[in-house]
């Protein structure tokens, strides 16, 4: 028996693997809410014989997709997708996302921006008013990395957010590392005005790579519920 968020997350899966026909090109997200899609589509595949070809957005998932038999190419060879089903970590009235909370947001950008649709797998608790509760990942080139948070937090200053503060992500006792091998600076800064603007300046910053702020990219989010009821936006 599933927990009401694992629930809720499953079910909004299983709705988007609905949306996938066969010979389709799919860009798969990274997470637990990605990781059911993942099962989900595995099993249309060995079960109901769908045919398609996976484009994962991380070596977690890529590992996942192939131990469930799934189709795996690298995007350069897809060269295109029909559709990405991907998680995150908020999501607000617009379809504006916060991503990267896995430290996958730069293929995972990457990914959804070579998709004809993009769509967003959520637990009705990742639904905000607006951005920024969630801390921001930006990813970092190691290089010069506290030069880069530096002047990131200069920017901050002028723009429209509550929080300041930033900080290097951390396993254990190491500097966390991207699929990329770079760093990432989470932003706390609880509440930001301006998502489209803050998105621009970030990655105008040297050293900065891609920042987790997904702006007009979203086209539609299969919200899922702790009942097993699912809603979707568009
Ligand atoms: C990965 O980098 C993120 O963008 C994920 O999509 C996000 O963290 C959602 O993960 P969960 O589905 O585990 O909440």
């Amino acid at each position: 028996e599933l927990s009401p968020i694992d629930k809720a997350k499953f079910v909004a899966a299983k709705r988007a693997a609905e949306m996938v026909e066969d010979g389709m090109r799919v860009g798969l997200g990274t997470g637990s809410t990605a990781a059911w899609l993942v099962r989900c589509l595995g099993q249309m595949v060995a079960e109901d014989g769908l045919n398609i070809t996976a484009v994962p957005t991380s070596a977690r998932t890529a590992g996942l997709a192939r131990e469930l038999g799934l189709k795996v190419v690298s995007l350069e060879e897809a060269k295109w997708l029909d559709m990405t089903i991907d998680g995150a970590d908020e999501f607000d009235h617009d379809l504006n996302l916060i991503k990267g909370g896995g430290g996958a947001h730069l293929q995972e950008k990457i990914v959804a921006t070579a998709s004809d649709q993009m769509v967003v797998i959520a637990d009705a608790g990742k639904r905000v008013d607006t951005l920024g509760a969630f801390p921001l990942p930006v990813e970092v080139l190691a290089f010069g990395w506290q030069a880069s948070q530096a002047l990131l937090e200069e920017t901050l200053v002028s723009m429209d957010v509550l929080g300041r503060t930033t900080t290097l992500r951390m396993n254990g006792a190491q500097p966390y590392v991207t699929d990329e091998g770079n760093y990432i600076l989470d932003l706390h800064l609880k509440r930001i005005g301006n998502a489209r603007q803050l998105a621009l300046v970030l990655n105008q910053i040297p050293g900065v790579i891609e920042n987790g702020l997904f702006i007009d990219i979203c086209d539609r989010v299969v919200i899922g519920h702790g009942d097993g009821t699912v809603i979707v936006r568009d």
